[in-house]
């Protein structure tokens, strides 16, 4: 099963209309996943003008499996309730041998995450249902900070408590999107993987638009890439190994 996962697309001022189209051509007729998730941050500021735009730019990916949840600038200028309009609140896809919950962090006009109490037990308590599938975790906000992020605020209030959940109920993969920075850590068999911006000119610490590309074998076993857009394909753990700062990776 391959599953491709987007983020950020951010409808707005600093969109790129052109990287989306070319995005959209190569996801239909290169990538052709299996299920497309979307990981937040459609627009930029939660506005009715933007929701319609992205909803229409969104029928554009061919993939019969859509999942789509909100970051925050969705839920921002009320955007929270014009997204519950424009997209399924649904949380649980069963695909195969995959099971992917999404977890809602975006509170509205806040740019700070969580998952809360209730919704980790509501994680725990599903994914005891689907012992034998691989389990993916999708959410706006960081589960852990990673670097060129500044701020601790980027990961979601209650970090422990999630992370602690998702370890106790052997999730495989966690997908999170929100500063744009494509990353990977692994914590033991727990993977946490992170998506770029796909078509903004909102760039951090990685200055291509991108998105990630999972591949899960008969085995269950999880084989992550980054794509960019328009560009080449390798393995996410390569950002990581051969990680330079933001100071020597700039480019003039
Ligand atoms: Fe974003
Ligand atoms: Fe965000």
């Amino acid at each position: 099963m391959r599953l491709v996962q987007l983020s950020d697309i951010h409808f707005g001022s600093l969109f790129r209309q052109d990287v989306y189209d070319l995005l959209v051509d190569e996801i239909n007729n290169e990538i052709k996943p299996d299920v497309l998730i979307i990981t937040g941050d459609l627009t930029d500021d939660g506005l009715l003008f933007q929701f319609k735009k992205i909803h229409e730019e969104i029928k554009k990916f061919e993939c019969q499996n859509k999942i789509i949840l909100p970051g925050n600038h969705d839920y921002r200028h009320t955007g929270y309730l014009l997204f519950k309009k424009f997209f399924s609140s649904k949380q649980i896809f069963e695909l195969g041998n995959v099971i992917v919950l999404t977890l809602g962090t975006a509170r509205p006009e806040r740019d700070e995450g969580e998952v809360g109490h209730r919704q980790n037990l509501w994680m725990e308590k599903t994914l005891a249902k689907y012992p034998d599938h691989v389990k993916i975790i999708a959410m706006h906000h960081h589960l852990i900070g990673i670097p060129d992020t500044g701020s601790d605020k980027i990961i979601i209030l209650d970090a422990g408590d999630t992370l602690r959940s998702c370890l106790q109920s052997s999730v495989n993969l966690v997908l999170c999107g929100h500063k744009h920075r494509p990353w990977i850590w692994k914590l033991g068999p727990l993977k946490i993987a992170y998506a770029g911006t796909a078509s903004s000119n909102r760039f951090r610490g990685f200055f291509e638009n991108s998105y990630n590309v999972i591949n899960i074998d008969a085995n269950k076993k999880i084989e992550l890439e980054i794509k960019i857009v328009g560009g080449e394909k390798f393995p996410l753990d390569d950002l990581v190994e051969k990680y330079t700062s933001f100071k020597d990776s700039i480019l003039f």
